[in-house]
């Protein structure tokens, strides 16, 4: 007997559901386990979304695509404090949790696009998480 993969239809699906304007997702189910529980997708419900009309920030988004864990609407927060200390006194600029460098070349970009001359430093463990208090 031959088995069928119904993956390329749920893709034609969703693509289809998408040009339509509506968007198709798996609610998770819920977890028993407190790790479980502390992860869900989450879905806002403001529609102010002003990264949209920010250019500079959509093509960083788009580059850091695959280098980031980090969802765009905390990017774009990330990327409206560098604007924002770009107004205070000089100083570096540190992140501490980098994983593939997605946050942080954005950081980097907005603090040369805002005159920001002092170094981005960036730093890891590149090890994940490391012990428990
Ligand atoms: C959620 S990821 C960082 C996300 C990243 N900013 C991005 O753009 O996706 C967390 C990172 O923090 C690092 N990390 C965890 N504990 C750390 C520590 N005590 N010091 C430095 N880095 C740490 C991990 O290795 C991991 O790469």
């Amino acid at each position: 007997m031959k088995i069928y993969s119904l993956k390329p239809i749920k893709i034609f699906i969703k693509r289809l559901a998408n040009k339509l304007g509506y968007d198709i997702r798996r609610i998770p189910k819920p977890g028993s386990s407190s790790i479980a529980r502390e992860y869900e997708l989450v879905y806002p419900v403001a529609n102010y979304s002003p990264w949209n009309k920010d250019k500079s920030f959509q093509s960083m988004l788009a580059a850091i695509k695959g280098f980031t864990l980090v969802d765009k609407y905390r990017c774009f927060e990330i990327w409206k404090l560098i604007e924002q200390i770009s107004k205070l006194k000089k100083g570096s600029i540190i992140e501490v949790g980098v994983w593939r460098g997605g946050t942080g070349a954005l950081i980097a970009k907005q603090a040369k696009n805002c005159g920001i001359e002092e170094k981005v430093f960036l730093c890891d463990t590149f090890a994940g998480v490391v012990g428990r208090y």
